[in-house]
């Protein structure tokens, strides 16, 4: 067997545990909108076709904020479309997606639905096909009280109050050819700018994140946010991140290995957003949203869209079939963005429902949780309080893609206010098990409340709608406090552990 021991001290604090970091995502894209949140027929369905299992898996996943509506369909998206009465909104051509879109669900019913699923929205504009005054104009149409053309009609919409949403993400992607308008550096440093500081003449207050790389394999990794920073750093207030994980032709150890590329990521965009704060003389700091981040299988068939001439509504795309080895680069990617709270101030899982998601549903039918749905839900629901600064000493293992990494991974948290320790762990080795040891002298009188585990001798088993429990979190009775306070668990190859410790 293997050993790591973490060494923590209530003392050594990264920063708080930012609720936002448990954010999530709903792109009109494929069936995440239509038959994921929104599904008339369905028996759960409320007065607005919103599906009732849904919003109560969201809130059982203790999901945040909500970004919407894209990603790439917000490049070619009209706002104006998906406002006022239902049977007269057009339906367009969806060119990220080759599909098409009956606008049957808006910016007013995501609102909606954000309030019934207690989630705080967050909205994109349009930065490809469109610009400034399309933003500013849904800014007035959500914010504004009234008394404005745009303000007064989205009154006589039925939303009487203003969305007062707060976070606003200016563009998707832009640094990548694929995207609908796809702008150079300084093209989009400039109309992120200009776009940035127009809306803030409505709204002073609203927290804009400026686009950033797609992924760190980028090109204009680098540059791009150096240069989009340098043009938008007083307007700004986040750069965005996102990147996406896959199992690679059957390399298991680097896929596991996968948060060590997210943590050098948030150390590299952090580092250029200084680099730039000091060049420009600028107090504030740049924080990052890494507002698309999971793992998403791009190469496979769920991943193509619908080509030549058809145009389908909510066809079935990205619907990844998720594992256990899936749920435990899920569980660690969570550690990565706790152990950077300093830094990463908002995070979206993309996505929600049914597109690689942690939620999936049948169209009128049963709704079921993906294996990387438990270490979400356990994360958000017990890391509280301050991330604590923790000392890692692992064993290393090679991987192709990383080189040598720790096999360990963890984070801790510490509620100051109920005494409560939370440690998030996971074991990359693909065939050893890895005794834990953690010395709680910092820590006295802590006893172990809970301690679960996922695990499977089977890595590749993924829930259906048939079967979504066969494999869930289950109690690890191996975790226990010795009398001279040392904290010992043993965590089985490939899998992700949480231990809550109570007392003291
Ligand atoms: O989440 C799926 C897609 O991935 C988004 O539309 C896009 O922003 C990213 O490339």
């Amino acid at each position: 067997m293997l050993s790591a021991k973490i060494s923590l001290d209530p003392a050594f604090v990264v920063g708080p545990v930012r609720p936002r970091t448990f954010g999530s995502f709903v792109e009109h894209l494929g069936r995440c909108v239509y038959t994921g949140i929104h599904d008339p027929g369905h028996p759960s369905a409320d007065e607005d076709g919103f599906r009732g299992d849904v919003i109560d898996l969201v809130k059982e996943m203790g999901v945040t904020t909500v970004r919407y509506p894209g990603g790439n369909f917000v490049s070619g998206y009209r706002w104006e479309d998906g406002i006022g009465p239902v049977e007269q909104r057009p339906v367009r051509l969806d060119l990220a997606w080759h599909s098409s879109d009956p606008n049957w669900v808006g910016v007013d019913e995501f609102v909606r639905w954000c309030r019934k699923a207690g989630v705080e929205p967050m909205m994109a504009v349009n930065l490809g096909t469109r610009g400034v005054q399309e933003a500013l104009d849904l800014l007035e149409y959500c914010n504004v009280t009234g008394g404005t053309y745009l303000s007064d009609l989205r009154r006589a919409n039925g939303a009487e109050e203003p969305h007062n949403i707060r976070m606003w993400c200016l563009g998707n992607e832009m640094d990548g050819p694929w995207q609908i308008g796809h702008k150079t550096a300084e093209e989009y440093a400039r109309l992120a700018t200009e776009t940035a500081r127009a809306m803030r003449m409505i709204d002073p207050d609203l927290e804009l994140i400026v686009c950033g790389s797609s992924n760190s394999e980028m090109a204009t990794f680098g540059a791009w946010e150096h240069i989009t920073l340098t043009e938008s750093y007083e307007q700004a207030d986040y750069v965005s991140a996102h990147v996406y994980y896959w199992e690679d032709e059957g390399d298991l150890a680097s896929f596991l290995a996968s948060a060590v590329n997210m943590d050098r990521f948030i150390d590299s965009v952090a580092a250029t957003a200084d680099a730039v704060r000091a060049a420009g003389k600028h107090s504030k700091r740049i924080h990052i949203s890494f507002d698309e981040w999971n793992v998403w299988y791009q190469r496979r068939a769920e991943s193509r869209p619908p080509s030549g001439d058809d145009w389908p509504v909510a066809p079935v795309l990205l619907e990844d079939k998720y594992n256990v080895a899936d749920a435990v680069v899920v569980g660690n990617c969570l550690i990565s963005l706790l152990r950077h709270t300093d830094r990463v101030h908002a995070a979206s899982q993309a996505q929600l429902v049914n597109v690689i998601a942690p939620i999936m549903t049948e169209p009128g039918g049963r709704s079921w949780r993906q294996t990387t749905f438990h270490p979400f839900a356990l994360t958000a629901r017990h890391a509280k309080g301050e991330v604590l600064c923790l000392a890692i000493d692992s064993p290393l293992a090679e991987t192709k893609k990383y080189g040598e990494v720790p096999v360990l991974d963890a984070v801790a948290t510490h509620d100051a206010a109920t005494g409560e320790v939370a440690v998030f762990a996971v074991n990359r080795s693909l065939d050893s098990e890895l005794m834990l040891t953690a010395p709680l002298r910092a820590f006295p009188g802590r006893r172990v409340v809970e301690a679960v585990t996922l695990h499977n001798p089977d890595h590749t088993w993924a829930a259906t709608a048939d079967d979504a429990t066969s494999v869930l979190p289950q109690s690890n009775n191996t975790a226990q406090v010795s009398p001279v306070g040392d904290l010992t668990v043993t965590l089985p190859p490939v899998s992700w552990t949480m231990l809550r410790l109570t007392g003291g």
